[in-house]
């Protein structure tokens, strides 16, 4: 029987409160609405920035479903829906792609004007497609992927090639498209150069793809957690390096490293402190520094601005700077001719209902990418 137009009820991972575990929840979904997408989720990976708004170093409002890396296949479409039909394979976007402001019409534009990172929790029209247990439940930056189903605006979601298996190409939702655009897009990292990369996570990790890929001659990682170094080894780094393992700063051990020749440097942590330290490290008059952590909100970072004077480039991207909707199904294509590699990344694979397991290996930095698989 058609589900289309109906209430779906499903099991979905609620977040009540910061600083409290999932709780695996039955929720009402709601049909979408006029220009909005029903997605039925197959695979969701779990990405640190979920855990910024557990720790409420990102804004939300709760209740929220977070989650916001997956694959899906679309179960029904609102009134006006053109790009996406029943059945068709799909990524849901964090970011938007509206196509008609001046991010989306600029080429080197991404940060679509219709993206929520501020945390308002809704769709266009100011209200929630969840609830649960007769209470109003929030969306997370226009996805909300830890749920059986959700609904996510038509701007929001790419159609993608039927053939990708959903629990690798979910990664291209965030975590793999974020770090390798990163490097060659915003870093536009040249070859022969040299990269330093702070956070040796999925998105790090990601990085250094991104670094090769662009023919990086040095690609140096940067961890305060030596388990990580082994993988980053495998995806290109060249060599690896804990701050912990030197009283100097950083910058200056890598300036040593080198020969003082630091092209390119990425901040994947998402700390302010390495943020300057990334800064810093990369060449006093020509280098290049990307901040793909996400900064914690509600906190100012002061520095020296004799960093930047000397010429130093400092920029920050979301998403890699890949525009959404035209750029992601080009990404899987890309996977699916073997230009990358997303399996150095999956380091375990759970059911849905394992998601506190998920995140318990995260915090244990165990895991690179947790895929939960519905
Ligand atoms: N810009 C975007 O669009 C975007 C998209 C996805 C994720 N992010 C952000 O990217 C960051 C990384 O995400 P992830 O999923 O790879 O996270 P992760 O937690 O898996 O990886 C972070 C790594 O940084 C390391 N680390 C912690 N403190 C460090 C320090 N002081 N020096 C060096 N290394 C340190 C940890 O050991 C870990 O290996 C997060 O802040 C996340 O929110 C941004
Ligand atoms: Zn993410
Ligand atoms: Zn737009």
């Amino acid at each position: 029987m058609s589900t289309a137009g109906k209430v779906i009820k499903c099991k979905a991972a609620v977040l009540w409160e910061p600083n409290t575990p999932f709780s695996i929840e039955e929720i009402e979904v709601s049909p979408p609405k006029a220009k909005e997408v029903r997605i039925k989720i197959l695979a969701s990976g779990i990405c640190r920035t979920d855990d910024h708004v557990i720790k409420k170093a990102m804004a939300a409002k709760f209740p929220v479903i977070v989650g916001h890396e997956a694959t899906g296949v679309v179960e029904s479409i609102g009134e006006g829906v053109q790009t996406v039909k029943p059945g068709d394979k799909v990524i849901p976007l964090f970011l938007p792609q509206c196509g008609e402001c001046a991010a989306c019409r600029n080429p080197q534009g991404n940060v679509c004007i219709r993206s929520d990172l501020t945390g308002l929790g809704v769709l266009a029209d100011g209200t929630t497609r969840f609830t649960c247990k007769g209470k109003t439940v929030y969306h997370f930056m226009n996805t909300s992927t830890f749920t059986e189903y959700t609904v996510v605006e038509e701007i929001c979601v790419a159609k993608i090639d039927d053939a990708a298996p959903p629990e690798k190409v979910c990664l291209i939702g965030c975590g793999f498209s974020t770090g390798y655009g990163a490097a060659m897009k915003t870093g536009k990292v040249t070859p022969g150069s040299t990269c330093a990369v702070f956070g040796l996570g999925g998105v790090g990790l990601s990085v250094i793809m991104g670094c090769k890929s662009a023919g990086a001659s040095r690609i140096i990682g940067i961890d305060l957690n030596k388990d990580k170094f082994e993988k980053a080894l495998v995806v290109g780094a060249t060599e690896c390096i804990s701050p912990k393992d030197s009283a100097k700063p950083i910058s200056e051990v890598l300036a040593e490293m080198t020969g003082n020749s630091v092209d390119y440097t990425f901040e994947v942590v998402g700390r302010h402190e390495t943020m300057i330290d990334a800064l810093a490290s990369c060449h006093m008059n020509y280098g290049t520094s990307v901040v793909v952590g996400a900064p914690p909100t509600a906190k100012l970072l002061s520095y020296d601005p004799m960093l930047l004077f000397t010429g130093r480039t400092w920029k920050g991207c979301v998403f890699g700077g890949w525009k959404s909707r035209d750029d992601v199904p080009k990404l899987v294509t890309d996977f699916l001719a073997k230009k990358f590699d997303l399996d150095q990344l999956i380091t375990h694979v759970l059911p849905f209902k394992k998601i506190n397991e998920g995140f318990e290996l995260l915090y244990s930095g165990q895991s690179i990418r947790t895929i939960l698989i519905f």
